[in-house]
């Protein structure tokens, strides 16, 4: 029935369809050969406002076509409306004559269209528009087989207009879930949401462009060394070495030659010249971790590479230059260790010039989820397991749990449940054996104190179960969502 020519064209229009998801350019495209096909003098794609009935115009070809792709028409008007409301094809050769036909849009485009072929365009078996053509070039009538030929073309249109709608929802969606992940901000590999971590973030940016020494400061497990990393790889020195060294770890003597080196023959066992950290660290960024258990003697020596940025290698006379930065870290009260004179008092003044330092995990529970899935992810990914999240009364330990081991806990006790977990979701069961069931420590505080905490927590959670949903979160608590808003902002959480 259709000759070759024609099927050329079909599969043509057929093709484009296929190739871009941009409805506009589909249909332009598509119109064109349409209307060429059926040789129409002009023609316009109508489609349904999904929200008010109304029909506007897609596309449109012709010479009044500018003025044609602002129309817009109220349900059921015209001989579009009608195939619209009857999904059935029209034709006509005398458009005046038709009782359906919109007569004030003719005259508002001034443009008499006498031959009109109108049929409907369906998607999912709904009607969701109209293809119309109008005028046969050489004042024929339109025939059974433009007909024919255009129901094709609409029905391919209807399969793309689907298709484009599709891909601006999954779009949408793949914005919405971007912008989801952005509220949970990182840097570096730093993964939180409170406000106390936002200020953390906030000075490490600050510092990393400068040369400063810089002390971090917090309990075992907060992240110490990833601050520390992160600085390093923000600052101008992040393609020169970052060299970790722990002070805590060795003895003196062989701490001493660790950080500055040694000549050969400087003690027993110095068979061979070897570089220290500080001149491996030349052009990057050296990391002192455990600071304060470094041994006094080595403190004056540290002094004075922070003052001078030289030293000499054990057994060595030469003094080196080094370019720098010192990060140092510690968890220990240097206050106390100074008044016990353990710690120098010069040296604390020389790296306490900008000090960073990182809340203890229980101060922060809104980074407690986040944290929980993260490490999940990391630990399926690891095992190979796939498990989908945390059962509710799960979440509830993990945020009531007072964590002295910090985020460096919280991993391990995720870790220990991924490996343990039987169903695709984290149990009580699953966690280790001391935080089940175990009464967190009691915290000193005034009742109006710890029902505040409580308050906190529980809105946190509630907010993490609803994606941040404000509405749904205030639904479960029974509470108003103007209060939830004014408890949010009051009890200071991070939403
Ligand atoms: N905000 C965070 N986001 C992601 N991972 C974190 C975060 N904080 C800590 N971690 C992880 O927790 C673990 C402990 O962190 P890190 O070693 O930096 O702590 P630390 O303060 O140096 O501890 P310690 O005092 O015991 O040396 C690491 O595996 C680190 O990757
Ligand atoms: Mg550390």
């Amino acid at each position: 029935m259709l000759t070759n020519d024609e099927l050329m064209t079909l599969l043509e229009i057929s093709q484009t369809i296929n190739s871009t998801l941009d409805l506009e350019e589909i249909l332009d495209h598509a119109l064109r050969k349409a209307a060429d096909v059926v040789e129409a003098e002009a023609s316009s794609i109508w489609l349904v406002d999904d929200e008010t009935g109304e029909l506007y115009v897609a596309s449109a070809t012709g010479v009044r076509e500018k003025e044609v792709r602002r129309l817009r028409l109220k349900p059921g008007k015209g001989i579009v409306g009608w195939v619209v409301k009857t999904g059935k094809p029209f034709v006509t050769s005398d458009a005046r004559s038709e009782p359906v036909h919109a007569r004030d849009i003719a005259e508002m485009l001034d443009y008499e269209g006498r031959q009109i072929l109108c049929v409907p365009m369906f998607s999912k078996g709904k009607v969701v528009g109209a293809i119309e053509v109008i005028n046969k070039s050489q004042d024929r009538p339109f025939t059974e087989k433009d007909a024919y030929h255009l129901s094709i073309f609409a029905n391919l249109t209807g399969i793309a207009i689907e298709n484009a709608k599709l891909y601006a929802m999954l779009q949408r969606e793949n914005r919405e879930l971007r912008s989801e992940l952005g509220k949970n901000p990182t840097f570096g590999d730093i993964i939180y949401r409170s406000e106390k971590m936002a200020e953390v973030i906030e000075i490490t940016k600050r510092v990393a462009s400068v040369n400063s020494t810089v002390l971090i400061r917090g309990e075992s497990g907060t992240g110490k060394e990833l601050i520390a990393r992160a600085i390093h790889q923000a600052s101008p020195r992040r393609d020169g070495p970052f060299i970790p060294v722990n002070c805590g770890a060795l003895p003196e003597t062989l701490l001493e030659s660790e950080l500055f080196g040694h000549e050969k023959g400087a003690f027993t066992g110095a068979i061979a010249r070897k570089l220290g950290r500080f001149e491996l660290a030349d052009g990057g960024t050296i990391f002192l971790d455990e600071i304060g258990d470094m041994p006094p003697a080595l403190q004056v020596k540290l002094l004075r590479v922070l003052q001078d940025k030289q030293f000499e290698r054990v057994g060595g006379t030469k003094t080196i230059k080094v370019d720098v930065r010192v990060i140092a870290a510690t968890n220990q009260n240097l206050e106390k260790l100074m008044a016990e004179g353990k710690f120098r008092e010069d040296l604390y003044y020389r790296l306490n010039v900008i000090t960073i330092f990182i809340p203890p995990l229980r101060e922060r529970p809104e980074d407690i989820p986040i944290l929980a899935e993260h490490f999940l992810r990391k630990y399926c990914l690891e095992t190979k397991k796939k498990i989908k999240g945390f059962a509710p009364e799960t979440m509830d330990i993990l945020m009531s749990y007072h964590w002295p081991g910090n985020v460096r806990e919280l991993e391990n006790a995720i870790e220990h449940a991924v490996v343990l977990a039987k169903g695709d979701i984290i149990t009580p069961e699953d966690l280790p054996f001391n935080l089940r069931g175990v009464e967190p420590e009691i915290k000193l505080m005034s009742l109006e104190e710890a029902v505040r905490e409580f308050k906190k927590r529980h809105i946190t959670r509630v907010l993490h179960e609803t994606g941040g949903n404000r509405t749904k979160a205030a639904e479960i608590l029974k509470i108003q969502r103007t209060y939830l808003s004014r408890l949010i902002k009051e009890l200071g959480i991070k939403a």
